[in-house]
């Protein structure tokens, strides 16, 4: 019998930003969220206790995106990179237990991705899938004392899935609803949405990459603006969106493709930023420009997924659709993706409205997921990730 714990879940993802720390009560019960029942998971009760945010020191986040970007890297740098990371998971759990007074029995770090390939290609004469997250586990439960799940992605990819996304099940257990269909939509350095029709069971849940998040938005403005990204959305808002340019990266494969599907810096990284750059300066040379283009990109790449892949699932229910992730903040996205949204029937909100930061939402997935694996329980939703069946997800670091 699953036992109430209260977990930490660690996440950093692509945008190389930081690391978000999240405190979670759960509990084995029924009902989470007023109005937001969790039905057919055997959770929970789950109740975030506290969040935090550690942004990446320069030197850390200059490893991880050469090592994220690179076309060769040496063995010795990742192994480095590895253990550094284990460090740093280390010290940000470790601060957050000192500044909240709250000691968690369990940790759930995701780690940093530093290589996804969510779909098989040809590898020395056999097709392969991988995946590969960073940060040694055996760092972080040593200096905590705390036990740790990591390694989160390959048994559902064992499984024949994508290993992505895997937070579908905790927007599951948190707002799936008997009349309304949900759309959670997360905007970190790349998008992801899950969908959920009105009254759904677990196995009618749709999720995917939608594309780029903040990702060539923060890579054009680091480059144009020497800023780490756009605040507010306000440099976009100066601008305006280069039709030509934004045409034709909407034709882009990756946005036709059907899901499941997954994306990472191997799609959108700095290749794709420098060579997105070059499209916009032969119309515009003012930065602002180029940055409402981008972000023009992943809002329509994001409205485009709903109207085709995901409002023919759900109509004829209202949908709420509702942002997570750093891109929550940006005004200029939000108010693009209402413009294109609202008018089907969509309602937008954000996580902030119901009780989780927008910062903090992958954090909690995460805790959920370690929840489950130390129960033995499955954490992902195979009609996300494609996976034949439910599986245990993670590898155990016990102290
Ligand atoms: N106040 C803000 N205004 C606009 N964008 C923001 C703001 N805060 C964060 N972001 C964006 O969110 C990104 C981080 O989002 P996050 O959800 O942590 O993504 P990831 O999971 O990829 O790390 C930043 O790189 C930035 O682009
Ligand atoms: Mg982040």
């Amino acid at each position: 019998m699953p036992q109430p714990l209260t977990v930490a879940g660690i996440m950093s993802g692509t945008s190389a930003d930081g690391i978000d720390v999240a405190l979670v009560r759960i509990a084995p019960q029924r009902a989470v969220i007023p109005g937001t029942p969790g039905r057919g998971t055997g959770i929970s009760k789950l109740t975030l206790l506290a969040h935090r945010a550690f942004p990446f020191s320069r030197p850390l986040r200059q490893a991880i995106l050469a090592a994220m970007n690179a076309a060769s890297t040496s063995a010795a740098e990742l192994a480095r990179l590895n253990w550094r990371l284990g460090l740093a998971y280390a010290e940000a759990l470790q601060a957050a237990i000192d500044t909240t007074g709250i000691r968690p029995d369990l940790t759930g770090c995701h780690g940093q991705t530093v290589y996804h390939q969510g779909t098989p290609a040809l590898y020395a004469g056999r097709r392969i899938a991988c995946s590969w997250q960073f940060g040694e586990p055996a760092l972080i439960a040593a200096r905590t004392g705390i036990p740790v799940v990591s390694n989160f992605r390959p048994a559902d990819m064992a499984a024949g899935g994508q290993g992505a996304p895997l937070v579908p099940l905790l927007d599951y257990v948190l707002y799936s609803h008997p009349t309304r269909a949900r759309i959670l939509q997360n905007i970190g350095g790349i998008g992801n949405l899950t969908a959920i029709p009105a009254a759904a069971g677990q196995d009618q849940v749709l999720a995917f990459d939608t594309g780029p998040g903040n990702m060539i938005i923060d890579a054009l403005m680091q480059r144009l603006c020497s800023r780490p990204y756009d605040r507010g959305g306000r440099t976009a808002a100066r601008g305006k969106a280069l039709e030509p340019v934004l045409r034709a990266a909407l034709k882009e494969r990756f946005f036709r493709l059907p899901p499941p599907k997954s994306a990472g810096r191997e799609q959108f990284g700095a290749g794709y930023a420098h060579e997105f750059l070059a499209a916009c300066r032969k119309i515009s040379r003012r930065p602002n420009d180029a940055v409402a283009t981008a972000t023009a990109l992943t809002a329509e790449s994001i409205a485009e997924s709903v109207r085709r892949w995901v409002l023919p699932r759900i109509a004829p229910a209202p949908a709420d659709f509702i942002v997570s992730g750093g891109g929550a903040r940006n005004a200029t996205l939000l108010a693009h993706l209402r413009q294109s949204l609202e008018p089907h029937n969509c309602t937008i909100s954000t996580t902030d409205s119901t009780g989780i930061p927008v910062e903090a939402k992958e954090a909690v997935a995460f805790a959920l997921l370690a929840y489950q694996t130390w129960h033995h329980l499955p954490g992902n939703v195979p009609s996300a990730t494609g996976a034949a069946r439910p599986a245990l997800l993670g590898s155990i670091t016990y102290v």
